[in-house]
């Protein structure tokens, strides 16, 4: 599905997030607290958008990704890239000092195991940040919200989108996905700690911050 969706994917996530998805990922990197000469995972880094924001910092930051559709549709992007599951990650114990995953947790299919994944590879202490689409708060602003998921996103994605199914996939999968309490109890239980998240854009999506 990634495959299909990469030729456009930047483009199509920038107009129907409204631009909100370069603050989001702003706010990312200053979650992440990254120091020049620090290790960075950027996992499910798609075409390496987010990577490149993480790099700004001086860290030295590595895109990990399974569909090379997307690692090759970010070729452009001066940072290291990795084909890697993140159900198995091909890097050892305690290998980075931050691991950080944007808007893909929710497209793994097995989420505890990649939380085991990403706990593995950070070295005891390491920073996890998680940034991922969320339960808006205000329950009349979460009423609009569901209705533009459903109705206008896929309707927007086929006028933008190289692959429009996967953006009704999309607006399902983020109905789906846990709210922020609940997510917090999952990096909880992949035996993180001081788990602390942010809202953002009245919690369209938020950053969990976590300790290994
Ligand atoms: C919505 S994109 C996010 C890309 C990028 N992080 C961003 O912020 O734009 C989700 C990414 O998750 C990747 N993905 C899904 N399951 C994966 C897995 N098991 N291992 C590695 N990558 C995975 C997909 O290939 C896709 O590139």
């Amino acid at each position: 599905m990634f495959d299909g969706v990469a030729r456009r994917y930047d483009i199509t996530n920038t107009v129907l997030s409204f631009g909100q998805d370069r603050g989001w990922r702003k706010k990312t990197r200053k979650a992440l607290d990254l120091r020049p000469g620090d290790i960075v995972l950027d996992l499910a880094a798609g075409t390496a958008v987010s990577t490149v924001e993480l790099a700004s910092s001086g860290a030295h930051c590595v895109a990990a990704d399974f569909s090379l559709g997307m690692l090759k549709a970010g070729a452009h992007r001066h940072v290291p890239k990795v084909a890697a599951d993140a159900l198995s990650l091909p890097f050892a114990d305690n290998s980075f000092d931050a691991a950080t995953i944007s808007f893909g947790l929710r497209n793994v299919n097995d989420v505890p195991k990649a939380l085991a994944e990403l706990r593995r590879v950070l070295k005891p202490g390491g920073r996890l940040v998680i940034c991922e689409f969320s339960t808006p708060t205000l329950k009349p602003f979460r009423t609009v919200y569901m209705e533009y998921l459903m109705k206008a996103l896929p309707a927007v994605a086929t006028k933008v989108s190289s692959s429009p199914a996967a953006y009704v996939y999309l607006a399902e999968s983020i109905r789906a996905w846990p709210d922020q309490f609940a997510l917090g109890d999952l990096i909880r239980d992949a035996g993180f700690d001081h788990v602390r998240w942010q809202n953002m854009t009245g919690g369209i999506a938020a950053i969990h911050s976590a300790r290994a």
